[in-house]
């Protein structure tokens, strides 16, 4: 099992609050589980990448959607949550365009929390053997990767900055990451998202071989 892509939460009939991603690296990672023939279902949300080879792919738009697709997807030995899961969604959410008003103001919007995917894989009765998880950070990288680790019982962590305006992860076919696990930190060279991908299906291979 496989989450990748941003989540859209609507605000109304015609707008929506989004996370940034492009699906790059989660596709990557399940085609690149699909070559060593595992089963893959891949659960996606609005991206312009291609299905990966060999996939299931299932398409889902919110963060609830995709809580379901990847429940609806246990029992699984592996789940790598690569997925930019959008943090909130709307309280109230209208099913009518909100329209401007005219005074020149602007509505304040009141949001309510999403659904934590992975922790709630962690936590399932039939949890998969390896979980891992993403951790988008801006800033201490490392060691908010570390406590998020701990807080979600994911057994790995890939960790990496979004935050460097020299060279933005988003988007982009390259990047830079840490792998944690209960042995520590192991900084990884900079990288094709695609290399990653292969780097991190060798380590779950050995992983699963132990
Ligand atoms: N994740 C998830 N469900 C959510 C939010 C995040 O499954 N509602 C997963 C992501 O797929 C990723 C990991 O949790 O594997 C960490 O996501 P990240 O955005 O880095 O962290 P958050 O949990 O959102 O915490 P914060 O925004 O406070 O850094």
């Amino acid at each position: 099992l496989v989450t990748s892509g941003p989540t859209h939460e609507p605000i109304d009939a015609v707008r929506y609050i989004a996370n940034h991603s492009s699906g790059k690296q989660g596709h990557a990672i399940a085609a690149a589980l699909a070559r060593e023939g595992a089963t893959v279902t891949l659960i996606s949300g609005p991206v312009d990448e291609p299905p990966p080879r060999g996939v299931a792919v299932v398409s889902v738009r919110t963060a609830r959607e995709m809580e379901a697709a990847s429940l609806a997807a246990l029992p699984s030995d592996i789940a790598v949550c690569a997925a930019a899961v959008g943090d909130f969604s709307m309280a109230n959410e209208s099913s009518q365009k909100i329209k401007k008003p005219d005074d020149g103001s602007a509505p304040t919007l009141a949001l309510k929390q999403n659904p934590d995917i992975l922790a709630t894989i962690c936590q399932h009765q039939v949890r998969p053997r390896l979980v891992i998880g993403f951790a988008a950070e801006t800033q201490n990288v490392v060691d908010y990767a570390m406590a998020k680790r701990l807080r979600k019982g994911a057994d790995w962590m890939l960790a990496n900055d979004v935050g460097k305006t020299d060279s933005p992860v988003f988007g982009s076919d390259h990047n830079m990451v840490h792998l944690i696990t209960e042995m520590g930190n192991e900084a990884w060279p900079e990288a094709s998202k695609q290399e990653i991908a292969d780097h991190l299906v060798d380590r779950i291979a050995k992983e699963l071989n132990r």
